[in-house]
């Protein structure tokens, strides 16, 4: 890995500690009911295997890959499927697993993608969320943080295919 670490914006204690709390949250509101946990590949992966963990109920686990067309920082909202999930999501609980909604147009397409699947019902987790950036009328149902417009890297996200292993929230200052 590069020698210059990202600079911390959100330790990993903080990240365990906020994962916890959501799984609570998702285990509780789902009581009684099966849910499927779709991953979106490939930012969230790290973050979808801790918080699967902090579920207390039967998950099945499915995974979707996605590619937005944009420059290196920004999406442009063209988003392309390069992978799909297998599982038929019809009359199930699905919850989309995002590693961050920035402009909030590759949620949109995935929740026009998951509804015409018919699922019983549709939720979006994301562990950031950047309010300031975001370009639609999309509702999160769960959000780990809420950060301010920078370009983050680490846990699950990257730089042009770096830093994923990072295990913290950061900020690449000179770089992007
Ligand atoms: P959108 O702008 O909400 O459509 O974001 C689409 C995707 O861009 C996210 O799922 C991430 O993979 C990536 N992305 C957006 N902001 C960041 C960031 O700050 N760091 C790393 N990836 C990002």
């Amino acid at each position: 890995m590069n020698s210059k670490l990202p600079r911390v914006m959100i330790p990993e204690t903080k990240i365990k500690q906020r994962i916890a709390e959501l799984g609570s949250e998702i285990s509780a509101d789902y009581k009684g009911k099966d849910v499927i946990a779709i991953c979106v590949l490939k930012g969230s992966y790290m973050f979808f295997a801790d918080l699967i963990r902090k579920v207390d109920l039967p998950i099945h686990c499915e995974f979707i890959s996605v590619s937005s067309y944009g420059n290196k920082t920004t999406s442009s909202g063209e988003v392309k499927i390069t992978l799909d999930t297998t599982e038929p999501l019809s009359g199930k609980h699905v919850i989309i697993v995002e590693d961050i909604v920035d402009s909030g147009l590759t949620v949109q397409y995935l929740l026009n993608h998951f509804k015409a699947r018919k699922p019983a019902s549709l939720k979006i987790c994301s562990l950031l969320f950047k309010p300031d950036a975001l370009k639609n009328d999309v509702s999160l149902d769960y959000i780990g943080f809420k950060i301010a417009n920078e370009f983050v890297v680490g846990y699950g996200l990257d730089y042009m295919g770096r830093y994923r292993q990072v295990p913290y929230i950061g900020v690449l200052d000179n770089e992007v």
